[in-house]
């Protein structure tokens, strides 16, 4: 129901949403949600309904709301000291101790942190690393970056450029000319059904191959991945993909960015993504999780190898002309010394693992059995419903009738649980803080199954 008040009225003539469809917000047509607390895995309006977050805002409230440990770090250090930079070997100890606490966790080849902001920028400033470092040494025309259709990796110039989903480049003349795109580790939606997966990440392997021999290797600086591809439909890699990938990359002197900023600090269930898949990357994309949204804070860890290269860089040019004002922001990192404090305490990885197991096992029993539920798969805390038109011949719906959207708004209407329509397919994304109990869990289960025979019969 539309409410007519006055914050209803400032929010549609002031405010600019993003990723929202701007006229039928003006027109009224898309209900303004007004959040105004939250506990646990839990949100409130301000009508006092009390929705069930299983997607934990946008993948990042991982350890759940309201945790007053985070709250009262972000509150001291605002008291003591709300901001000073950090060029010029400046810093804060909330912002010395956090890259101490990163790195004590990162997989061992990780050498330093650079502090942004969300994970666009800090995906805008790997690929600005990537290309100084091949100019230090001597490479200036081994520049271009491959990334995955249906990756994610931002909204920026070059990151909506990584960006494999088709709603990112329309009209904003994207991509750019030094980004390419290979084929998805996308099992379910392969163009051959005769392909085992073993076939099909040999396929894989093969296709990213035949672009960087058709592009030429010294073109190619680098290849970005999520361990687990997030918001292109939440589709964990088929085994043995990332080592096939690896050799490839290897044999052609590419660096590889694991963008973690889903599944760093434990959304699988393991520390980082690199660690779960065997992933060795020379640069390492975090956010979300890292102070889990409560303050924003991003970073890039670049590995040995690459540190040493910029460390010689600097010498022969001066030093690095790349920095945010909010850089390693001191608010962001107590937030995020304290969230990282918290999950170690609460043992909230290890739950992750496991009630995030429980989630996906519980959901594929209640839902496989459905006519159009063509698969259910996750990894850790992340989990998939996807659905299709006929399951034999695996048809996919047409987009414009929006099976996807229309589930997720009977799940909040009935239910009032919150999962996320993914942008591209007939994809329904589970996402839950790390908290979730196994009674949550089946909260969450049986108000699926109930959206998807409303929907679907
Ligand atoms: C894997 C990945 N990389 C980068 C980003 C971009 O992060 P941000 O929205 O903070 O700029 C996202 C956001 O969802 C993401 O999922």
């Amino acid at each position: 129901m539309l409410k007519n008040d006055q914050l209803d009225q400032w929010d549609r003539e002031n405010f600019f949403h993003p990723s929202t469809h701007l006229s039928q917000h003006a027109r009224g047509e898309i209900l303004n949600r007004v959040i105004k607390t939250a506990s646990g895995v839990f949100i409130e309006d301000r009508d006092g309904n009390r929705l069930l977050d299983a997607f934990a805002g946008l993948y990042c409230v991982n350890a759940g709301y309201g945790r007053q440990e985070i709250a009262e770090a972000i509150a001291e250090q605002a008291r003591e000291l709300a901001y000073y930079h950090s060029y010029v070997g400046h810093g804060t100890e909330a912002s010395i101790t956090l890259a101490k606490m990163i790195l004590d966790r990162a997989p061992a080849n990780m050498s330093k942190v650079y502090f942004g902001l969300g994970g666009s920028d800090a995906n805008e400033t790997n690929v600005k690393l990537i290309w100084y470092y091949n100019n230090i040494l001597g490479r200036p025309e081994k520049k271009k970056i491959i990334s995955r259709w249906r990756g994610y990796h931002g909204s920026g110039l070059v990151t909506g450029s990584l960006t494999g989903l088709e709603l990112f480049h329309k009209k904003f003349d994207l991509p750019v000319e030094q980004v390419l795109h290979t084929e998805a580790p996308y099992y379910f939606r392969r163009a051959n059904l005769d392909q085992s997966e073993e076939q099909f990440v040999a396929h894989c392997a093969a296709e990213l191959e035949a672009l960087i021999e058709r592009e030429g290797a010294d073109t190619i600086a680098a290849f970005i991945g999520e361990p687990v591809l997030g918001t292109g439909g939440i589709v964990p890699p088929p085994a043995g993909y990332w080592a096939a990938i690896q050799a490839v990359l290897k044999k052609h002197d590419i660096l590889l960015v694991a963008d973690e900023v889903v599944t760093g600090f434990g959304r699988l269930g393991s520390m980082f993504g690199s660690d779960h898949y065997g992933i060795e990357a020379d640069i390492i994309t975090i956010a979300k999780g890292l102070t889990s949204a409560y303050a924003p804070l991003s970073g890039s860890i670049v590995s040995d190898k690459v540190w040493k290269v910029l460390e010689q860089g600097t010498d022969e040019n001066g030093p690095i002309g790349h920095g945010w004002t909010y850089s390693a922001h001191p608010i962001g990192a107590a937030a995020g010394v304290a969230n990282l404090k918290l999950i170690d305490k609460l043992n909230l990885v290890s739950n992750a693992g496991e009630v995030g197991a429980y989630l996906n096992v519980t959901m594929a029993e209640a839902l496989m059995g459905h006519a159009h539920v063509g698969e259910v798969r996750g990894e850790g805390m992340l989990c998939a419903v996807e659905f299709v038109k006929d399951k034999d011949s695996r048809t996919f719906f047409d987009a414009a009738e929006k099976i996807g959207p229309q589930i997720s708004a009977k799940l909040l209407e009935q239910d009032k649980v919150i999962a996320r329509a993914m942008p591209q397919g007939d994809i329904l994304g589970f996402a839950p803080p790390f908290c979730l109990s196994r009674a949550e869990a089946d909260q969450v289960v049986e108000a699926t199954l109930r959206a998807v025979k409303t929907v679907l019969g």
